[in-house]
């Protein structure tokens, strides 16, 4: 049995998830982790929420809250919608625990005994009234460049300029409005990745396998212009993991937090230790190769804009540690997904979030949408023809249809049990053969992590049942012919657990209505075909299911259109 560690990278706790993040991590890491499950494989799936760093405050501020409590409050809801798209994670962390917190200061001070932090001086704006320091996403002033009045401290909003806090004419703080600003000196600690940049460069090259997208956005960052520069991982924020703790090795890094991208890869580790804690689990099994993770295989799910993090800032935390941590083995990154002719967009509400998207329909739908259509090449996008196209075809009246066909017909020829006679011929040795060939080949395309050729495969696993139901006709046959039929309705009855074990993994809950009409809990995987075709035996009972799908209209598919377009409040 092979041992598979899954992460996604972790959404951020300032609101509700859209459906393009949803299929850059969360949602493939979970397609992943249902695939290795039902192959009879050990997983450990771990997600968490991202809590920490100047888009928490400012989330919290807006909503009026306390900042923990805001963060416990949205952590609940983005864990419910998890549930409600049947994310299957073993832990759905938080990088706000103390789990978390503990191991970002162990990680940090053993950077230092290896001589990887340096302490850096720099100055940056502090505001007298508001008793602190400003992140530059904090500071707003008249853009020196265009003369617009509320350009951010980072970025005019309306001539794109990058801008340094000190460029802004009459900044103030965001905060309170005031004026009464100075630069002032202060400390923070910096990882010397410049240090490991050979190290990790060897690690890259070493990754032959990995998708283009990701090893090319890494080699970017290691090589061009100045190569890999060390990053500060300090922040004058009280939000989040403090730099001054107990046998700290430095002094004066009070009132700072560690740098919220220092932090969030850790809680993979800490969010496995938060399962433990919860379960009496191992989780250094997991995350020690010198405690039992040797032989397991790591594989990240992200966006691409995640990518440098994970290829580069992350692994030099790992190998900057000098102790036996499990390294990644295999980043799956993903390109945008864009909504209808644009960009989805948080701060303008523009798209399908993820709660919006379960008040529509099911999960399974939006599932199988997504992961068919998954942005791995390249960009793609989400129109609503597309979505009712796709759903329609696939789901209603390929998949759907053969379930609710044969057992309709086999229901009201033979009654509500496999029925006995006949033999299998010709048809039925060459659906076998071609449904073995394309399994072996849906198995390669989940291994390897290849999301929509193994959406295909699947889609021309279920059209080979349709066509053969088609072709062999037991209605007709039935007339002349009642054994021949019962073999044939016996064959098509065992391809609906086939498909249901198949399936699970893109369409859970279809899948478990399936089984569920088969009235079996036989989810063994197909190793052979034939036999998989043979478990349900002559006379083991079976229901007709509900409708797995419904077709939505054309009515719905322009009143959504119209909704989804504009602002969310
Ligand atoms: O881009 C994001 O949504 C980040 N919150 C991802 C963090 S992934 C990891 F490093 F934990
Ligand atoms: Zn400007």
């Amino acid at each position: 049995m092979a041992r598979h560690l899954i992460t996604s990278a972790i959404p951020y706790i300032n609101g509700i998830k859209h459906l393009g993040n949803l299929v850059g991590s969360q949602l493939p890491a979970d397609l992943f982790a249902r695939f290795q499950r039902a192959r009879g494989n050990e997983v450990m799936f771990i997600c968490a929420t991202d809590e920490h760093g100047t888009p928490a405050e400012l989330a919290a501020a807006k909503a009026g809250q306390p900042v923990d409590d805001y963060c416990a409050q949205m952590h609940a809801v983005q864990a419910e919608i998890a549930e409600g798209f049947r994310l299957s994670f073993d832990h759905f962390g938080r990088s706000s625990s103390p789990q978390n917190r503990v191991l970002t200061q162990a990680f940090a001070k053993r950077l230092a005994e290896e001589g990887l932090i340096r302490e850096v001086t720099e100055q940056q704006m502090y505001s007298n009234f508001d008793g602190r320091f400003l992140p530059d996403r904090y500071i707003e002033g008249t853009c020196p460049n265009c003369g617009f009045d509320s350009a951010r401290g980072d970025q005019c909003d309306n001539c794109t300029k990058q801008l340094d806090p000190v460029d802004l004419i009459n900044p103030r703080s965001t905060i309170s409005g005031s004026t009464d600003l100075e630069l002032r000196d202060t400390k923070h600690l910096f990882l010397r990745q410049s240090a490991m940049r050979d190290k990790l460069q060897a690690w890259i090259d070493s990754k032959t396998d990995w998708p283009i997208l990701t090893t090319s956005i890494a080699k970017k960052w290691l090589n061009d212009g100045d190569g890999l520069q060390d990053r500060g991982i300090t922040r004058d924020l009280s939000w989040g993991v403090p730099a001054q703790f107990e046998g700290a090795p430095w002094t004066g890094m009070d009132g700072k937090v560690f740098y919220v991208w220092f932090d969030a890869p850790i809680e993979y580790i800490a969010a496995t230790e938060e399962w433990a804690d919860k379960t009496g689990g191992d989780w250094a099994r997991w995350w020690r190769t010198d405690r039992g993770a040797q032989d397991v295989t790591y594989t990240q799910f992200m966006g691409k804009d995640n990518v440098p993090f994970h290829t580069l800032s992350f692994p030099a935390t790992i190998l900057g540690s000098n102790e036996p941590w499990k390294l990644v083995d295999y980043i799956k990154s993903f390109n945008y997904l864009n909504y209808d002719g644009g960009q989805f967009s948080t701060s303008r509400g523009r798209g399908v979030f993820m709660d919006q998207a379960l008040s529509l329909l099911p999960a399974d739908y939006w599932r199988w949408w997504l992961l068919s259509h998954a942005p791995e090449s390249a960009d793609s996008e989400f129109t609503w023809d597309n979505f009712q196209a796709s759903a329609n075809k696939d789901l209603a009246d390929v998949l759907g249809n053969f379930v609710s066909r044969i057992t309709k017909f086999t229901r009201s020829k033979f009654g509500e049990a496999l029925p006995e006679g006949g033999n299998w011929g010709e048809k039925e040795a060459a659906l076998i053969a071609e449904l073995t060939t394309r399994v072996r080949d849906y198995e390669a395309f989940m291994e390897a992590k290849e999301v929509r050729k193994a959406a295909a495969e699947l889609r021309a696993i279920w059209v080979a049942g349709n066509e053969y139901l088609q072709s062999s006709a037991p209605w007709t046959v039935f007339k002349t012919d009642p054994a021949q039929a019962a073999a044939q309705a016996r064959l098509a009855l065992n391809l609906v657990r086939l498909y249901a074990v198949l399936s699970a993994p893109f369409i859970p809950d279809a899948s478990a209505s399936m089984l569920a009409g088969m009235q079996t809990e036989d989810t063994s995987w197909p190793d052979d075909i034939e036999a998989a075709l043979n478990v349900l035996p002559v006379g083991h009972a079976f229901t007709v299911p509900e409708v797995l799908f419904r077709k939505i209209s054309d009515e719905e598919r322009e009143e959504w259109q119209g909704r989804f377009a504009g602002t969310r409040d």
